[in-house]
């Protein structure tokens, strides 16, 4: 990875790249911000974009695309049957993933349905390191249940193991004794896992859950939205890798999956997904799915443009520059974080920076949704957008009991090449000072409570009058500062 070393000794991350076309930016006034975080009912989904200074509700779909993905779009070749721009996207996954059956979809949760309508029956279950909402969502709505296999190590907030995401072979094995080979549907590991803090596997671990799969005969599935972080801390961290070109540690990683899945939002910076599946029966039967709820096969859902641009944007996730910028920034801005004392989801993973709320609000209890309320208070403090993840992203106990989340984060995804040094400092700042004044933060219930996926459109309200109170205090200490 590019290693400029600055003569003051300071630690700056340089991007590799420059921008060459921009979006003009508004910072509303904090008593609008409160006014418009009230009418979202403290929703961060339900925000306008327009009332947003600094986006970092996700990377999906908005990180920035490079001149060459902008070039391949002009010369799509748009068809609805046999475009040459499928044939370029199924030899590329095929050349990176070593698997020649590629499936396209609209996105990566069109691929998640596929898999469960597919493998997943009435009290199936499914082993993963980690749950993703969508995932699980669909995996339920068949009949299945998840169950969280990761190591212990994983849900402590702060901790240097450089490899959070692993799943735990021991209780993998006890798990299979225990429930029988036959009602596991498959074990899914997930790149990058999102939900803990963007942590990821290492790839001893990866061929470790191999091995027991293959010797029970489960299927491995491999959700590499965020593959391109987790491909960068491997290279980063563990040492028979370290000589390794991004290219055959994807290979090396993929040769271990029966069943490779992706959101193209995520990873090839474009917008769509897709599905390679090793075994011929089971492509055949997937390849059903795809006409009746995506589209036909050689597009599934995606425009040819965005299908163009993925290509390029696949071949550019092996370029150890482009990959390295995004855990480089989350990185500073968890430093700098650590430094001013406030909780940080450590070691710095990929895809975001995520406070710790559990510990940013002590007083607020989970039942409150620490997470979901710190979301509202920075978007207050800042005109920030983060995504809560916590109990709120949780699903409800089938009793209607709230099912409290392992950790209570809020995530500030750092889409990749979109902010720069300056716009992330700005954020640092405001969370700093949120955390100087966190004692006036309150929590947050449900007005409107959907039955599913309920943090996505669900309203809520505060549970006494601390956002005015934060508006006053911002007032107090940045005069009239936006
Ligand atoms: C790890 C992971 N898997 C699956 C998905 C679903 O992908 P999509 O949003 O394209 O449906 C996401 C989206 O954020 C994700 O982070």
């Amino acid at each position: 990875m590019a290693n400029v070393k600055f003569m003051s000794g300071e630690n700056v991350p340089l991007e590799m790249h420059k921008v060459r076309i921009v979006q003009k930016l508004t910072l509303l006034p904090v008593e609008e911000r409160l006014g418009a975080i009230t009418e979202a009912g403290n929703n961060t989904f339900l925000l306008q974009n327009r009332d947003v200074f600094l986006d970092m509700l996700t990377d999906s779909g908005v990180n920035a695309m490079s001149d060459q993905q902008l070039a391949a779009m002009m010369v799509a070749d748009d068809a609805y049957a046999g475009s040459a721009t499928f044939t370029k996207l199924e030899s590329k996954v095929a050349e990176l993933f070593g698997i020649p059956r590629f499936l396209p979809a609209h996105q990566g949760r069109a691929c998640e349905n596929i898999i469960a309508c597919t493998l997943v029956k009435p009290g199936s279950i499914v082993p993963m390191n980690y749950h993703f909402t969508t995932t699980k969502a669909h995996i339920t709505r068949c009949g299945g249940v998840v169950e969280e296999l990761l190591i212990d190590e994983g849900l402590k907030p702060t901790s240097d193991f450089p490899f959070k995401g692993n799943m735990d072979p021991d209780k993998l094995k006890k798990l299979i004794a225990e429930k029988g080979v036959e009602n596991i549907a498959f074990v899914r590991l997930e790149a990058g896992t999102n939900l803990i803090g963007g942590q990821p596997f290492s790839l001893e671990n990866a061929r470790q859950i191999s091995a027991i799969c293959r010797e029970s005969g489960i299927p491995l599935v491999l959700d590499a939205s965020l593959l391109q972080d987790n491909l960068y801390f491997i290279k980063e961290r563990e040492a028979e890798c370290r000589d390794m070109s991004l290219r055959e540690i994807t290979r090396a990683l993929c040769d271990e999956m029966d069943i490779i899945y992706f959101s193209a939002r995520k990873l090839g910076f474009a917008r769509g997904g897709g599905l390679c599946v090793r075994d011929p029966g089971l492509f055949a039967k997937m390849r059903e799915l795809v006409p009746l709820y995506e589209g036909f096969l050689t597009y599934g859902g995606m425009s040819v443009r965005e299908m163009e641009a993925i290509v390029v944007g696949l071949e550019e996730t092996m370029d150890e520059d482009i990959v390295s910028q995004g855990p480089q920034f989350i990185k500073f801005m968890t430093d700098e974080l650590v430094k001013a004392g406030v909780p940080v989801v450590t070691p710095a993973g990929g895809l975001g920076c995520h406070l710790n709320a559990m510990e940013f609000l002590p007083h607020v209890p989970q039942s409150e949704y620490p997470a979901g309320a710190l979301a509202a208070a920075l978007y207050i403090a800042g005109g920030v957008r983060g995504m809560e993840r916590g109990t709120l992203s949780e699903a409800r106990e089938p009793d209607g009991s709230e099912k409290l989340a392992d950790m209570e984060l809020l995530r500030l995804a750092v889409p990749r090449r979109v902010f720069t040094l300056s716009q992330v400092k700005y954020a640092i700042d405001r969370i700093v000072w949120l955390y100087s004044r966190r004692d006036l933060v309150g929590g947050l219930e449900f007005t409107e409570e959907p039955a599913v996926l309920r943090f996505f459109f669900g309203r809520l309200k505060p549970t006494s009058d601390w956002q005015a109170r934060l508006v006053q205090a911002f007032r107090a200490d940045f005069g009239d500062s936006l």
